[in-house]
């Protein structure tokens, strides 16, 4: 926990004076830790004197922030419009059964993976799409999903 307050020290100090800082330092920490731990909002608070509820707030607020931890592997499923036409809802209940996502959990019990829906990833042609980490994963089915999700475990071991 003490480790985890330092390094948001460390991550939040470079924002001090700066106007309009409270999304930049949620991005800066969510870039570097993969999403907001708790203690996020009382350094917040502490260094740079937004309060921590303001934060909290915004955080809250944005699709793009996430206050629980990710897995190590961060799957997003496309649900834009091209990809719901082909089918994206097909591919995340895919993804879910395979993986054992417990009714409203986005994360794996073992920390593996995190899903997650978006809205278009710029390759429509494709359609329907996931990403994992910077690879892009194209014309899914079914059962091309749970092979890439095998692949992933496997280098799990
Ligand atoms: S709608 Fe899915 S990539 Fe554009």
């Amino acid at each position: 926990m003490e480790a985890t307050t330092t390094r948001l020290a460390e991550l939040v100090r470079p924002f001090k004076g700066q106007t309009g800082a409270t999304i930049p330092v949620l991005q800066a920490i969510q870039t570097n830790l993969g999403y907001l731990p708790p203690e996020s909002f009382d350094v917040i608070e502490e260094e740079l004197g937004i309060p921590a509820t303001k934060a909290y707030g915004v955080a809250t607020f944005y699709a793009q922030f996430r206050t629980t931890p990710v897995g190590k592997h961060l799957i997003k499923v496309c649900d834009g419009t091209a990809c719901h036409v082909k089918g994206s809802e097909t591919i995340t209940t895919a993804i879910r059964d395979h993986l054992g996502l417990a009714e409203g959990a986005d994360t794996t019990e073992d920390m593996v993976f995190t899903l997650e829906e978006v809205a278009c990833l710029g390759c429509c042609s494709l359609a329907p799409v996931l990403m994992i980490g910077d690879v892009t994963y194209g014309n899914l089915n079914v059962e091309k999903t749970r092979e890439v999700l095998d692949e992933y475990r496997r280098k799990e071991g």
